[in-house]
């Protein structure tokens, strides 16, 4: 019996530093998708593939982050007296359980491998998920979901979600040097962090979904600066491919970066036209805006 991923990390330190001024006084992962922060999208991915654990790995600045997985009384009872339950309901549907949820601040930013290894006390000695809020993904079956499949199906191991991307944005991503392929699932002979295009070993990027074993913190605690001077996830990664497999999932869905200003409008308008409630009308204003074009 392969262990259970129970719990996820998310790394909310960052500052967001593409999105000025928006993010000067406001989480980029507070930044809404129609009418849910990112953050929100990330949570309920993990709820729906079977997480019971949502630890936070947070920086100064991001404190509305724990308000809104908080209960707001004064709220609840404005909308109770006003009679809107469906709102009332969503909104405390959206809570993850009292008690599953923790946050611990990473004093610098020293990068992603650094905020991962913030989490090692609470994660413990089992695998565990990791969800980066700015990659939005708009699928039937969330993200995490698939790769938890993927993970049984393999009895266990390893998983990142991977995606072919222009072979000119390699440097955006972390890339993977494929092996056995079937097109759906690939073998990660090599990892390599934001390399050059001329020098990317494939268009196979990792995107902000991980499942990974515990044995990453041994290996983070020791680990050495790399791109950008910080401390990289996927250099951990890189090394305990030595000892242990990792499979790369080209999941099912539309990949958004929502760090990224054209990213953040596509992913609105996708998300708008997937809602019943305004697709219609946002069908009318595009099709109006196109013709004006
Ligand atoms: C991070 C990772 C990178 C990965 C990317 C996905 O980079 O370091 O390997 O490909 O997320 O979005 P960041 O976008 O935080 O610079």
């Amino acid at each position: 019996m392969i262990k259970k991923v129970r719990k996820a990390v998310f790394p909310v330190g960052g500052l967001g530093t593409r999105f000025l001024p928006a993010t000067k006084a406001m989480p980029k992962e507070m930044l809404p998708i129609v009418d849910r922060p990112l953050i929100q999208y990330a949570v309920d991915e993990a709820r729906e593939a079977g997480i019971e654990e949502f630890i936070f790995v947070t920086g100064r600045g991001k404190v509305i982050i724990e308000d809104h997985f908080d209960r707001s009384y004064e709220l609840e009872s404005v909308l109770n007296e006003r009679g809107k339950t469906d709102v009332l309901e969503e909104l405390q549907n959206g809570l993850p359980k009292t008690g599953s949820v923790a946050y611990i601040r990473q004093q610098e930013p020293q990068g992603l491998g650094h905020a991962v290894w913030c989490a090692k006390r609470y994660i413990g000695n089992e695998p565990f998920a990791v969800i980066l809020a700015d990659d939005l993904i708009l699928s039937e079956k969330p993200c995490l979901a698939q790769m938890m499949e993927t993970r049984e199906q393999m009895d266990g191991g390893n998983i990142l979600a991977a995606m072919e991307v222009p072979h000119a944005h390699t440097s955006r991503y972390g890339i993977i040097s494929p092996g056995y392929d079937d097109g759906k699932k690939v073998e990660v002979k090599a990892l390599v962090e934001k390399p050059d295009p001329s020098k990317a070993p494939s268009n196979l990027a990792v995107i902000g979904r991980y499942i990974l074993e515990p044995t990453v913190f041994n290996i983070l605690e020791n680990q050495a600066r790399g791109a950008g001077n910080e401390i990289q996830l996927t250099d951990a990664m890189s090394d305990m491919l030595k000892s242990t497999s990792f499979y790369g999932l080209r999941f099912d869905g539309t990949r958004f970066d929502c760090g990224d200003k054209i990213g953040f409008l596509h992913a609105n308008l996708a998300f708008a036209l997937n809602r019943s409630d305004l697709s219609h009308e946002m069908e009318d204003i595009i099709r109006k805006m196109a013709a004006d074009l």
